[in-house]
């Protein structure tokens, strides 16, 4: 969240809302203001689980349980854009709801488990651009890019 760069009045999109406890969901709540934050989980058990902890935390942030990889159907474009999951590209929809000049913090992900923490600026809603930040952000890739089992012979 630090790679975020954001101030008080930041608004954000996170995709990967929880392992059933909402937990970077319910940090960026008390850090901007539950009204500034979305969140989008997958996973309908999760969500729920989630929801419901982040209920007893008295946030009510805006959740939607769906494809993280489609957006958060925004009407606004968020300020700050961050995945929780990895992604083998980062998601057109997730440069077209972040403001021009806001960032995108999310893992880029392989399938031979190769893997960087990426920061881009959007431009102007067309581009956005940066660059690795580290390495070794150990988050699970988006359910819907998982390697197939086999990947079949790889060349040496
Ligand atoms: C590492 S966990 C997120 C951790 C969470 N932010 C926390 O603080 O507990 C990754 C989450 O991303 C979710 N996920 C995977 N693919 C997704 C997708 N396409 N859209 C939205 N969420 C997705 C998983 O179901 C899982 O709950």
């Amino acid at each position: 969240m630090q790679m975020l760069d954001a101030d008080d009045e930041s608004t954000v999109t996170e995709y990967g809302t929880g392992t059933g406890t909402g937990y970077s969901t319910a940090l960026m709540c008390h850090r901007f203001g539950p009204d500034k934050v979305t969140s989008v989980e997958t996973d309908p058990g999760v969500a729920g689980r989630a929801r419901a902890a982040l209920d007893r935390c008295g946030y009510a942030p805006r959740l939607i349980t769906g494809n993280g990889l489609a957006g958060a159907d925004r009407t606004d474009q968020a300020e700050r854009t961050i995945a929780t999951m990895g992604v083998r590209g980062i998601p057109w929809a997730w440069v077209r709801e972040t403001a021009p000049g806001g960032l995108i913090v999310a893992t880029l992900r392989g399938w031979l488990r190769s893997l960087g923490l990426v920061r881009l600026v959007v431009e102007d809603g067309q581009h956005a651009t940066g660059q690795f930040i580290a390495a070794d952000p150990a988050f699970m890739m988006a359910w819907q890019q998982a390697a197939p089992a086999n990947l079949g012979m790889l060349p040496g």
